[in-house]
């Protein structure tokens, strides 16, 4: 089937048509449905013998959860839920879009099949949630809603060189998050929590080698392009919940990041080693036969990134951040 796509720079539509055989030796690494976990393996089965056991070993071992925790986990949760808005935006980046919604493309096929995929993060943990009765069910419902209509910016305008720079960095975020706060849970006594995170975590991590071998053609292709879109997008921490509400706090992206940066499950400092391996993934250092001018200076700005972003934790580090109530876990301040 004939490629199509939104407007756009014409040289870089170039590249993503020239990557279609790329994108399609890329494809096995989604997973067939047949070989996928779904959610309801990993909760009490409602039509089974041992459903009331089952259930109460889930809110047993809920109630291990700090309030902390319970905010990391609502927040991720959250920006999982809103994954209508990021299937939105990668049909949004050109030479990806899926004009029909059934177009057989390499490009098409893969987002439909990562969005498939992903589906199933925000439904598991929405799940356990609702199942371990620790927080408020409405007020996460009504940030989930609130976040989805106010919509999410990636800030890459169309381009898929941004677009997939973006995914690179956010897939890796999203591994490193989950990764963290399973960990955690597993040490606080909540098993089948830190079960799920560790599936979930192995999905962002599968995403993650994909976007960043897409990113690999990119750069061989068009290296100039490449270094640009790196710069601009690596140069901006841009978090996909950022526009996440609870219609009471005007700062509520803001106050659960501050949470999970002090409980350990992602800061500045981990924003900091994913550019870092990113850079180290593409070889950006040893990136020689530049043409003179911007390119070779994106590359050293781009290089520069980690250790300018570990500078800026520090400084974090010295700032008192006070205790704010969470409608989330009924008020309660962390
Ligand atoms: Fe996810
Ligand atoms: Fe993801």
């Amino acid at each position: 089937m004939k490629h199509q796509q939104l407007t756009m720079d014409p040289d870089r539509l170039q590249v993503m048509i020239d990557l279609l055989p790329h994108v399609d030796g890329l494809l096995p690494n989604l997973k067939s449905v047949e070989e996928s976990w779904q959610p309801s393996d990993l909760l009490p089965d409602f039509g089974g013998e041992t459903w009331s056991e089952d259930l109460a070993s889930l809110r047993a071992e809920a109630l291990n959860l700090s309030d902390e925790m319970l905010v990391v986990l609502v927040g991720n949760v959250v920006t999982e839920e809103a994954l209508p808005s990021y299937q939105t935006a990668l049909n949004r980046f050109g030479g990806l879009t899926d004009r029909t919604g059934v177009e057989t493309h390499a490009w098409a096929r893969w987002s439909r099949g990562w969005t498939a995929e992903e589906k199933r993060h925000g439904a598991v943990t929405l799940g356990y949630l609702y199942l371990a009765g620790r927080v408020d069910m409405n007020s996460v419902e009504q940030t989930i809603q609130h976040l989805i209509r106010n919509g999410f910016d990636t800030g890459a305008g169309g381009d898929p060189f941004r677009g997939l720079t973006y995914a690179s960095i956010q897939e890796h975020a999203t591994k490193t998050s989950w990764r963290q706060l399973g960990s955690i849970a597993g040490k606080a006594g909540a098993p089948q929590l830190h079960k799920m995170c560790g599936l979930i975590a192995a999905d962002e991590a599968r995403h993650e080698r994909v976007y960043r071998a897409m990113m690999k053609g990119i750069l061989e292709r068009d290296p100039e392009g490449a270094l640009e879109a790196l710069r601009d997008t690596l140069g901006r921490v841009a978090m996909p919940a950022k526009t996440m509400a609870d219609g009471k706090s005007r700062h509520l992206f803001q106050h659960f990041a501050h949470v999970g940066q002090r409980i350990g499950v992602y800061g500045l400092r981990d924003y900091a080693d994913n550019v870092e391996g990113f850079v180290e993934e593409l070889r950006l250092d040893g990136l020689e036969g530049l043409p003179e001018g911007d390119a070779a200076r994106h590359r050293d700005e781009i290089c520069a990134l980690p250790v300018r972003y570990r500078q800026q934790a520090e400084i974090l580090d010295r700032q008192r951040v006070r205790p704010v109530a969470f409608p989330w876990i009924h008020g309660r301040r962390v």
